[in-house]
């Protein structure tokens, strides 16, 4: 972390790893953006996990070990598990605390479950703890997380992800859809500033992990859709002129210069089948929100995806 971020505010256009929000306070103010009237991620992707599970389930087959990357507080998972049945699950999170918490809560639940948290970075190459090959092997990576990654990172992730479900493998991930600039904005600026404490999170992160001195006052949250590159884009802005000192580096900030500190990549259902495609999957099938009666475009996706290599 400390290279990392000594790196990036170290660039022309300053940024930030967006993995590094999930401290304990990150991921806890995390769950409460989830929580938002304005963020509609979440809960339009729990209800196409509620109608569709059972294909899901049928798609992923039973008895399988099922890894699931970034599985934070293990809740939509919940929502798969009777239909999916697997033998073993396999929570992936770089939380520690947070993941041991959701995956013991999540064993008391399901007793016959065999649950097996692994505390890892899924942006970097990580080895699952067993060498079980007699259970096929499936993936679950929702919340599109995968929009957190830049094209050309999501399809080396995406590889990665085969690597460990093997041929035939699938994949079941959840991509939020490009759609009204104003829905997708007012998603990463809610009006009661969940968002804006997220962001600004990261720099009381640093200051307590990295013996940091940012002033919390001369910085502000910011969020916009780029449509050039077809992504959300949120950055911490600096209201003054001002020095700042991490790790003994002391480091400049114009007024109005920004910290990019995470982008959130919008599909369609088709450039995302492009994105898998590149990246050795095969699209199987895909659900929306979409509703059959109105003409409301869909806001979500969820996709099952066949490891092809
Ligand atoms: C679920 C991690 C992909 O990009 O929408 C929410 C993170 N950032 N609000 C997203 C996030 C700001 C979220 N991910």
């Amino acid at each position: 972390m400390r290279a990392d971020v000594l790196h990036g505010l170290m660039l022309p256009q300053k940024r930030l790893a967006a993995k590094y929000f999930y401290d304990a306070p990150g991921s806890r103010l995390f769950d409460a953006i989830c929580e938002l009237e304005e963020y509609y991620p979440t809960r339009t992707e729990i209800d196409i996990l509620r109608r569709h599970g059972a294909a899901m389930a049928e798609r992923l087959g039973r008895d399988a070990l099922l890894v699931e990357l970034g599985s934070g507080s293990s809740l939509k998972i919940r929502v798969l598990l009777e239909a999916l049945s697997p033998a073993v699950y396999m929570p992936v999170d770089i939380s520690k605390d947070h993941l041991l918490h959701s995956a013991e809560s999540l064993a008391a639940t399901f007793p016959a479950l065999q649950v097996h948290a692994v505390c890892a970075d899924y942006s970097v190459p990580f080895e699952l703890p067993v060498d079980d090959h007699e259970h096929p092997r499936a993936a679950f990576f929702p919340g599109s997380s995968v929009g957190n990654f830049d094209p050309a990172d999501a399809e080396r992730l995406l590889r990665r992800v085969g690597d460990l479900v093997g041929p035939e493998g699938r994949l079941l991930v959840g991509v939020d859809l490009v759609k009204d600039h104003r829905i997708l904005e007012a998603a990463y600026n809610d009006a009661a500033g969940v968002t804006a404490d997220f962001n600004l999170n990261l720099l009381t992160r640093i200051n307590r992990e990295l013996d940091a001195d940012f002033d919390l006052t001369g910085f502000r949250h910011r969020a916009w859709f780029n449509p050039a590159s077809s992504r959300i884009e949120m950055h911490l802005i600096s209201t003054r002129e001002q020095h700042v000192v991490v790790a003994g580096q002391r480091f400049t900030f114009g007024v109005e210069e920004s910290i990019h500190t995470e982008s959130s990549y919008k599909y369609s259902v088709d450039s995302f089948h492009q994105l898998a495609g590149r990246a050795g999957f095969e699209a199987e099938q895909v659900w929306t929100d979409a509703d059959a009666d109105s003409d409301q475009p869909p806001l979500f996706s969820v996709h099952c995806l066949v490891w092809r290599g």
